[in-house]
């Protein structure tokens, strides 16, 4: 099965993703590395590993049409199963969504449904769980659908929140989850072992 991790950041999940790979917990191959932000640690990681390293924007482009075309050609063309968004901070165009309809997998730092949704990344994240005063956050993979955080959830793994947790530490202790669960959930994927049924999604 081959990957595309889409990411904009310093790109630890897709250096989770790799090290699964690697140490054979996760039987796939990353074909392909896309960025919107040209200076993403992600792009030197993919290229440090001589993983195809693709700056693309939709800044770039005149409508999200011919953005979404090229980017529909260039995941053809490296002949991509699944798309991983780790980190990705762009919405991804409709068409390619629609082309790969349960094919493309996000991974949020809190328990969806909950602390999602437009402007629910990064630090903000961690704010809004902390002055919710909920007791647990976690993290959340799920399919990408049109609406932002919003499609079908296929893991989750909860952290217990102490009153001494700030954005940071919960961050910080919300990470290695990550870390954890991405890589598990693409290996499912990648093992036809997710049955998707609407909202409802099994792994076998
Ligand atoms: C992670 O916390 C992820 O959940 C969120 O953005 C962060 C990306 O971190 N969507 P990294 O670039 O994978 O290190």
């Amino acid at each position: 099965m081959n990957i595309a991790v889409f990411a904009s950041g310093r790109g630890s999940n897709f250096q989770a993703i790799l090290k699964a790979i690697d140490d054979g917990k996760l039987p796939a191959r990353v074909s392909l590395l896309v960025s919107n932000n040209s200076n993403a640690g992600a792009l030197e990681l993919a290229r440090s590993r001589n993983i195809p390293a693709i700056h693309l924007s939709q800044k770039q482009f005149s409508s999200e049409e011919t953005y979404g075309e090229q980017l529909l050609d260039l995941l053809a063309r490296h002949r991509v199963d699944l798309i991983a968004l780790a980190g990705y901070m762009k919405r991804v165009p409709v068409m390619v969504i629609d082309r790969f309809r349960n094919k493309i997998l996000n991974i949020h730092p809190a328990l969806l449904p909950s602390f999602g949704g437009a402007g629910m990344y990064g630090v903000h994240v961690h704010e809004a769980v902390l002055a919710a005063g909920v007791k647990i956050s976690g993290a959340t993979v799920h399919i990408v659908d049109e609406k932002y955080d919003n499609g079908p959830i296929v893991m989750q793994k909860a952290v217990e929140i102490s009153k001494e947790d700030t954005p940071e530490t919960l961050a910080a202790k919300i990470l290695p989850i990550e870390h954890e669960i991405y890589p598990q959930a693409l290996a499912a994927f990648a093992g036809n072992r997710v049955h998707v049924e609407g909202r409802k999604v099994w792994i076998q």
